[in-house]
């Protein structure tokens, strides 16, 4: 038996505040729903642009969760400052580009290393542990270590983009993800694979003494396959629970979620 954690992402609260720029729905009361409901950890990202959680946001969250808090956040030196001053639990840096719906793809721990390097240095020197959040590949696993990071995340969007073009009504929607419109079987055989380098990935960074997270795109379907691999050790989910929080309620989307993540 491992324990699995469950950080439940509520950035999708105040995405939804955004759009009409009120206070409604209050992030802090998703905070305290998702505290109260089976969460584990409480996870956000402040953005460069500030396109959901804003600053303040983040403040009153590390003030009032009593939950650990994961903040996501960009190699970009004046969000690197704030996230210094708020002392999270832990920061997981994430790749930003501004035109992106959602974080697509990881961190580009390669051509990006120095920059890196020098974020994990500054956050370390405000005692905060760094997770990267990175693609499932062994040279992204060895790369990660090298710089010095705790842990890493793995990207699992690839995984959860084939999983939903195979088992959904996706393909035949506006939605469709185009570069995967390809036949079943070529989708099933994809799909292993991606499975398996997410397996490979988990066992290596494991393997150099990394911790390991995964989450993108994974939800009340797939999460399942991720429960499979025992080297990951936390999930950080939003998108699929806010979802289902329209429907029947942020406490029942988190209650249901953690059930399907009890390992
Ligand atoms: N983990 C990281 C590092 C992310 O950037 C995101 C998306 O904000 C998530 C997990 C959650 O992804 P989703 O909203 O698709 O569940």
């Amino acid at each position: 038996m491992s324990s699995m954690k469950l950080g439940v992402n509520i950035d999708h609260v105040a995405v939804l505040r955004e759009a009409r720029r009120v206070n409604d729905p209050d992030i802090l009361n998703a905070l305290n729903v998702a505290c109260a409901n089976g969460a584990d950890q409480i996870t956000i990202h402040l953005r460069e642009d500030r396109r959901h959680i804003q600053d303040i946001d983040a403040k009153n969250i590390m003030l009032h969760s009593q939950l650990p808090v994961n903040l996501e956040c960009s190699i970009n030196r004046d969000i690197l400052n704030i996230v210094s001053g708020l002392r999270p639990h832990r920061a997981t840096l994430v790749p930003e580009k501004r035109e992106e719906v959602t974080t697509e793809g990881g961190l580009d721990v390669f051509t990006y290393e120095d920059e890196i390097a020098y974020a994990i240095e500054q956050l370390h020197d405000s005692i905060i542990p760094v997770s990267l959040f990175v693609d499932p590949t062994m040279e992204a696993m060895e790369k990660s270590k090298e710089l010095g990071a705790e842990m890493v995340e793995l990207h699992t969007g690839l995984f959860s983009n084939l999983f939903a073009m195979l088992n959904s009504s996706l393909p035949h929607s506006n939605h469709s993800v185009k570069e995967l419109e390809l036949p079943r079987y070529e989708l099933a055989s994809r799909l292993e694979k991606s499975l398996e380098d997410i397996q490979t990935a988990a066992t290596h960074a494991k393997k150099l003494g990394l911790e390991v997270a995964a989450g993108h795109g994974l939800n009340y379907h797939n999460v399942s396959y991720m429960m499979d691999i025992e080297e990951i050790t936390e999930l950080n989910i939003g998108q699929s629970i806010i979802a289902r929080s329209v429907f029947c309620g942020l406490a029942d989307a988190v209650r249901e979620m953690k059930r399907l993540t009890v390992r």
